[in-house]
């Protein structure tokens, strides 16, 4: 690899490359992270931007929901990921309970994320409703990511995690918060599992990138890297792609190991002082 593209691919990612990487047609990619060792194989991969996402009361929790996590945990998660990581751009979710109260309470969240973890931005689920919490962050400096669409907070609301806005009045409603979302100064929105169709018209009509997950195609894509590397193998969704099968390969390692030990294989020789 020549010097050149080295520094280019080093180049750090902002929220303002993002906007240009839409303008240029390449697409962005995104993944979640959680901790210090897998944020450095991620970066280094070459993912733009790294999600340290709730979705960590699943995977790494093994809660149900995401509703759980606190926004201690998910500082603790942040900090760890960003001593990781040399040119994504990293983005925390606010968990639960941390901005939906008021304004100023949901302020005073992204401000302890950003303080404490130096993240470099805040996604927040939800459009109108939020509206008022998300301009007194974005009047404070901190980039926001929408999230429209299936909102695993809302979980208790909906009931189902089936596909939304399927219906003409939840894709015009999705439609005028992704409108207001931009408008107000969001520099980009998540859209997870709507149809293609109405993924294809907000990316069309907004100017800031559309990064789908279970979407259809947009200006970037998004997934749990414990879905896509199959270490968590009891979710498989239509629109999840695994791109290896981690649990597999762990557990034949770490079954391969107990033998070793009990047979007293391991350690031998070269591996004793
Ligand atoms: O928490 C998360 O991982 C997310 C993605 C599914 C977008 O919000």
């Amino acid at each position: 690899m020549s010097t050149q593209t080295e520094s280019t691919n080093l180049r750090k990612v902002t929220t303002r490359r993002l906007t240009e990487m839409k303008q240029r047609g390449e697409k962005i990619s995104m993944l979640t992270a959680y901790d210090y060792s897998s944020a450095l194989i991620v970066d280094s991969a070459g993912i733009d931007v790294i999600l340290v996402g709730d979705s960590a009361s699943n995977v790494m929790a093994g809660n149900v929901t995401t509703l759980p996590i606190t926004l201690d945990q998910m500082i603790y998660h942040a900090k760890s990921v960003i001593k990781g990581v040399r040119r994504a751009l990293v983005v925390v979710d606010m968990p639960f309970g941390s901005y939906q109260g008021n304004s100023k309470e949901a302020l005073a969240s992204a401000i302890r994320i950003m303080k404490e973890s130096h993240a470099e931005a805040v996604k927040m689920e939800g459009g109108a409703e939020i509206r008022e919490s998300i301009e007194r962050i974005l009047c404070a400096g901190i980039p926001v990511m929408g999230h429209l669409g299936l909102t695993p907070q809302s979980i208790n609301k909906f009931g189902t995690y089936t596909v939304r806005a399927r219906e003409e009045a939840e894709a015009e409603k999705l439609l005028s918060d992704a409108r207001m979302l931009e408008e107000i100064g969001c520099f980009a929105i998540v859209l997870e599992k709507i149809p293609a169709e109405l993924t294809a018209r907000v990316a069309a009509e907004l100017t800031i990138p559309i990064i789908g997950i279970g979407a259809g195609p947009a200006d970037g894509q998004v997934l749990v890297m414990h879905d896509m590397l199959g270490i968590n193998k009891g979710f498989s969704p239509r629109f999840l792609r695994r791109y290896a099968n981690l649990a597999d390969i762990m557990h034949q390692a770490i079954a391969n190991y107990v033998a070793d030990v009990k047979s007293a294989d391991f350690p031998n020789a070269e591996e004793s002082y």
